[in-house]
């Protein structure tokens, strides 16, 4: 059966009862590649919750590079994760805000009506780690929408109860949707994992991008003093409105990034412009970074390390430009620096950091909304870098605005293209 796109934001059922069908994204290993190909609309099941689970109908998808990721297939493919075996497909989407439509078994926190965004990590009620330990610990963690199916780019989602989270009053659907993944992440790197205190000094790789919106802002309200790297003026003058000490544009120092496989000549040139770009950011900060924020990876690595303080840490939770990473090691051992690694976020840093969204002390950033039929769209433009802060989807939200229940500041909408 086709699915009619005007639909899709109308479902004729009450809270408490389940369609028989939904419209979802879907992508299957046979499409992987370009985001624009991988992605296709088709009509799915919509599953049942079992226990401590939730169905969630969407009203707003939020985008992220992961499931650029599985469009790829690369670097690894989804299909082989999670309980995408059982089900053959990959419903992606790891950021949602929506209204809970039906319980299962064992959810009392809940219950259909209620409000929430999605926090993206899954892990068994049944592993220690998430008892004592850390739920990112535990065996069974995935993260739902990309090692899961049955993600957000669709009419209806099934989570576990633990990741549901209050939705902000103050804002709007596809404002709630858009910054879970990507702040939650930042939060836990610079909070969690670096023990961000007032008056550090921070480098953010990005810092107009997803993460970095969000680690640019948790610096200026820590107190701490950052600088962030970008590739345009526009990002810049966005990134000094979060809250940066200023900005540097990596299109000065193009040199400075790692390729692989550098001749013994071409790695002492490099090298001498990560000493230039290093001390550009001494300039601005008045002294090295304490920390850097990392993600670029195999491109930008070398120079974090060398750029970092004596003691600093480098907190890195992916490798966009490659995950192989060479650089030299003598910076670290030499200074005794840190390298952390960092991935997602537990509930409670989810619940911590999401108050501080409900008090408008951080704000999402959002770029742009399209309807339900621009998903594939939305991470074509993030595979070609082609935008700005984070992208929203309509799901259940027939037009922009709507949702919010009481007055604040709302998101930054980042009016300046990319
Ligand atoms: N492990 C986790 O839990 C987790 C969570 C969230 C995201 N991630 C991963 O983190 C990465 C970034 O995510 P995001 O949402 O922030 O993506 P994003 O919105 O695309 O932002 C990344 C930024 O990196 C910069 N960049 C891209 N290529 C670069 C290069 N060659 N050198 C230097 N900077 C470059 C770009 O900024 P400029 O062009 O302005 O420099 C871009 O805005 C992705 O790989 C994503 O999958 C991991």
């Amino acid at each position: 059966m086709a699915i009619d796109l005007q639909q899709v934001s109308a479902v004729d059922v009450e809270p408490g009862e389940l369609p028989k069908t939904m419209a979802a994204w879907v992508i299957r290993e046979e499409r992987f590649g370009e985001p624009k190909d991988a992605f296709q609309i088709e009509e799915i099941e919509v599953p049942e919750p079992g226990a401590f689970e939730v169905i969630v109908r969407v009203m707003a998808a939020g985008v992220n590079y992961n499931n650029v990721w599985a469009a790829l297939g690369k670097p690894v493919s989804v299909m082989r994760y999670g309980d995408h075996p059982e089900f053959g497909h990959h419903i992606g989407g790891s950021d949602a805000s929506g209204i809970v439509w039906k319980v299962g078994p064992g959810v009392t926190r809940w219950k259909p009506g209620d409000e929430v965004v999605v926090h993206c990590n899954q892990a068994s009620y049944e592993d220690p780690e998430v008892h004592g330990l850390d739920p990112m610990a535990a065996p069974s963690q995935k993260i739902w929408g990309y090692e899961t199916t049955w993600g957000s780019f669709a009419q209806f989602t099934k989570v576990q109860a633990q990741q549901l989270l209050p939705k902000p009053h103050a804002l709007t659907w596809e404002e709630a949707a858009s910054y879970g993944l990507v702040y939650f992440t930042a939060y836990r790197m610079l909070i969690t994992r670096c023990n961000l205190q007032p008056g550090a000094n921070v480098l953010i790789w990005g810092a107009a991008g997803g993460l970095g919106v969000f680690a640019t802002q948790i610096c200026s309200l820590a107190g701490a003093h950052c600088v962030g790297v970008v590739s345009s003026a526009e990002k810049g003058e966005l990134v000094k409105r979060l809250g940066a000490v200023d900005y540097i544009d990596r299109g000065e120092f193009a040199g400075m990034m790692r390729k692989g496989g550098e001749t013994p000549e071409e790695e002492k040139a490099r090298f001498g412009v990560s000493r230039d770009f290093a001390k550009r950011v001494k300039d601005i900060l008045g002294d090295a970074p304490d920390i850097v924020f990392e993600h670029v990876g195999k491109a930008t690595f070398p120079t974090s390390v060398f750029t970092a303080k004596t003691f600093g840490k480098i907190v890195i939770c992916a490798g966009t430009t490659g995950i192989d990473l060479d650089f030299n090691v003598a910076y670290l051992w030499m200074r005794q620096k840190e390298i952390l690694g960092s991935h997602f976020a537990n509930a409670y840093e989810c619940t911590k950091a999401n108050e501080l969204i409900e008090s408008g002390q951080i704000r999402p950033v959002l770029w742009r909304t399209l309807g339900f039929e621009g998903v594939a769209e939305a991470h074509q433009l993030m595979l070609e870098n082609k935008h700005l802060g984070k992208i929203s989807i309509l799901v259940g939200a027939d037009s922009e605005g709507q949702g919010k229940t009481a007055e604040g500041p709302g998101a930054i909408h980042a009016e300046v293209g990319a």
